[in-house]
């Protein structure tokens, strides 16, 4: 075994097929990532059956490439990670079940990754070497997690959304305005054509010592601005159809006070545990921290109180299998290894205490 181990790590818990190659924890050699938006857009939300399938028919093909692009052949592996947990459970048996049989058939090592841990691993790819502890964000369509590393093993959970993930409300907020799939992006665009003082949204606070998130309140007041408030005999058909009678103005507006209200809980939240917790680090990842309003505003907090921000480079941001690989090679650095009964699982297991990753 080398001191900088070749790792290649499988992502497939939602609807990206992504394989990586890494030298190490942070040196990415590649990073395909094979997207399914096209698939799932008509729907405007991933469908889990479509997703597997087409898992499936794309990972042999993106393990193939993501070695050919890092210049590499299958022996050269040094170890073999996967993240198992958590995500959608047809879709993450097809990265287990490929990254067994590769394991198993090289001899070499199998490392189960969680895809919540692996986001905060993403800011420390190419990037320099981090220093603990660090407060940890993870925003994405599936998780919004508040969470404290003493390394990038040992994490515990502060707190977590009780009720929408933070993109997936700007995912139903953007289906609200009729922007498009997959809706954070769209959402960003409009948002800057847009007056974000236009309307005075919800920011969710919740208990006053409570470090969990809620965004339903948000989803909704939002549909209510764009839509009216529902009054009895009114056609239901009018909540759960794009607001197209909105002016794009209008529509613009609603975008920027919502993404401003979306960013002002994460940031309350954030300046919330940092009274309580002494760290020198903010680590975020996740398919949200591409959004640049809410990395400025990231930069302002960690700027305010002297500490280091760690974002990802914005291909690292959303599901991406280099966040795998790199943890990956951490744990095998730590000689945690997984054992072929390694099964996947919908559920996190980042709970109050060390999480094994
Ligand atoms: O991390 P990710 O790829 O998948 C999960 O683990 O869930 O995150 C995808 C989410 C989607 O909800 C997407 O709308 C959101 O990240 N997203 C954004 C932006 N880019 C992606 N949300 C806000 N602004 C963006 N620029
Ligand atoms: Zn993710």
């Amino acid at each position: 075994m080398t001191d900088d181990p070749l790792i290649l790590g499988i992502e497939t818990s939602c609807d990206e097929t992504a394989a990586a190659i890494t030298r190490g924890p942070t040196r990415v050699l590649s990073n395909v990532i094979a997207t399914q938006h096209e698939l799932h857009r008509r729907y405007a939300g991933v469908v889990p059956e479509i997703a597997s399938r087409a898992h499936l028919q794309r990972i042999v093909p993106v393990i193939r490439e993501a070695l050919g692009d890092a210049g590499l052949g299958f022996r050269d592996l040094d170890g073999v990670a996967v993240c198992h947990r958590p995500g959608l459970i047809g879709s993450l048996l097809v990265g287990t079940s490929a990254a067994k049989a590769l394991a198993w058939s090289l001899s070499t090592p199998l490392l189960g990754v969680d895809h919540i841990a692996a986001h905060l691993h993403a800011g420390l790819l190419e990037a320099d070497p981090v220093v603990y502890p660090a407060l940890g964000l993870v925003v994405s369509g599936g998780h919004t997690s508040l969470l404290l590393a003493q390394g990038p093993l040992q994490i515990q959970l502060l707190g977590k959304t009780i009720d929408d993930a933070v993109g997936e409300a700007f995912d139903k907020a953007a289906t609200i305005l009729g922007l498009g799939y997959p809706g954070g992006p769209a959402l960003e665009r409009a948002a800057r054509s847009g007056d974000g003082e236009a309307h005075r949204f919800p920011v969710a606070m919740l208990e006053a010592d409570s470090l969990d998130f809620s965004f339903s309140g948000l989803k909704t007041a939002l549909l209510y601005a764009a839509c009216g408030r529902p009054r009895s005999g009114d056609d239901r058909r009018r909540y759960t159809r794009p607001a197209t009678h909105l002016t794009e103005q209008q529509r613009n507006d609603l975008a920027a006070a919502f993404q401003r209200a979306a960013i002002a809980a994460i940031q309350r939240k954030l300046s919330r545990a940092l009274e309580r917790h002494s760290v020198k680090t903010i680590l975020a990842g996740g398919g949200v921290t591409a959004n640049q309003a809410l990395r400025s505003t990231l930069n302002d907090l960690a700027e305010a109180r002297d500490l280091d921000l760690r974002l990802p480079k914005m291909e690292y941001c959303v599901d991406n299998a280099a966040m795998i690989a790199g943890l990956g090679a951490c744990k095998l650095a730590a000689g945690e290894f997984d054992h072929w009964s390694l099964s996947a699982a919908t559920a996190s297991e980042v709970v109050s205490g060390r999480v094994v990753v």
